[in-house]
């Protein structure tokens, strides 16, 4: 029998409701262990969301999720190679766990690049940018389609990152333009099947210049591992330009890369419901790059 209390007295006074403009949503951002995806991580908890932090390199993602629950969020880490099956169908389980039963948002964000000019660019290099850039942000939807395709009047939204190497094609990058070039695909096939009913919304962004591992110098020395071959990342040392020289920059309006906490900053506004009018689109995030 009723006794006269509402709901909300039965609440004990410590509970913290998240506030934000992703209050209670629960987001799967692939590659958050560092650069933009550990940004996006950060600027989506402090708009109330809980986040599963997904990262081949463990130690790393445990660090964010770790900053992010100590500053008053809520993270989990789940690591392993998005390459490997098993970690794809680990991470959807653990984040339905970690959402009680409920995802909200996906951001297809991990990656990096493995150049070669066409002529030498070996079927490995081929095979292992498209399977990363492309056909893991597929399998990672397929598996988390129970949580997407359901009518609860909760936001769902997914967001692919891409590159203007996807959209303008890059020398040296044929492997990655195919697969980022996939991404408009793949986003507007999702808005045309799942808005309908169930009023997914999924969009692209494309970077342009953004100042992580990938666009820093490769003197600096940062690499990944692919089956025991270290891949050198960055951009070679000539090819570097610095802010304020009137000469570099000059294919970007803005004259400067974009910093990951801006990068970042644009995924959470597609991903927020300021943006709930926007779906199927390619966004550029690029200083105004190949305008
Ligand atoms: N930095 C730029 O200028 C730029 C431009 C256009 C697009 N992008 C895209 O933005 C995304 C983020 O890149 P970033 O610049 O922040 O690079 P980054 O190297 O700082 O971060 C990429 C993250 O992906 C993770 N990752 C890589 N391979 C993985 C795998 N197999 N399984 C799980 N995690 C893996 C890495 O560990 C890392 O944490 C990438 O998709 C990249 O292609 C970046």
């Amino acid at each position: 029998m009723w006794n006269g209390s509402s709901v909300r007295d039965n609440v004990p006074s410590q509970v913290n409701y998240p506030k934000g403009l992703l209050a209670g949503q629960v987001a799967i951002i692939t590659g958050s262990g560092q650069g933009i995806g550990a940004e996006c991580a950060r600027l989506f908890a402090n708009e109330g969301a809980r986040i599963v932090i997904s990262n081949i390199d463990p130690v790393r993602g445990q660090q964010v999720a770790d900053k992010i629950n100590a500053s008053g969020g809520m993270a989990v880490s789940v690591p392993g190679d998005l390459l490997k099956d098993e970690n794809i169908t680990n991470l959807v389980k653990a984040a339905a766990e970690f959402g009680h039963g409920k995802i909200h948002i996906i951001v297809n964000n991990a990656g990096f690049t493995w150049d070669a000019v066409i002529h030498k660019m070996t079927n490995k290099q081929w095979d292992t940018i498209v399977a990363l850039h492309s056909t893991v942000p597929f399998k990672l939807i397929r598996e988390a389609a129970p949580y997407f395709r359901v009518k609860d009047g909760e936001p769902r939204n997914i967001i692919n990152i891409s590159s203007t190497s996807g959209l303008h094609g890059n020398p040296g990058q044929l492997n990655y333009a195919m697969a980022k070039a996939g991404m408009a695909g793949l986003t507007k096939t999702i808005a045309k099947e799942w808005g309908p009913q169930f009023a997914v919304r999924a969009n692209t962004i494309a970077f342009g210049h953004i100042e992580t591992r990938l666009t820093a110098s490769k003197a600096a020395g940062a690499f990944v591992e692919v089956d025991g071959e270290k891949i050198a990342l960055g951009i070679p040392e000539r090819q570097m330009q610095t802010v304020g020289d009137p000469s570099a920059f000059l294919d970007i309006p803005l004259r400067r890369p974009g910093s990951a906490t801006e990068a970042a900053g644009a995924i959470l506004a597609i991903a927020s419901p300021l943006s709930s009018y926007i779906t199927g689109q390619t966004i550029s995030v690029t200083g105004g790059m190949n305008m």
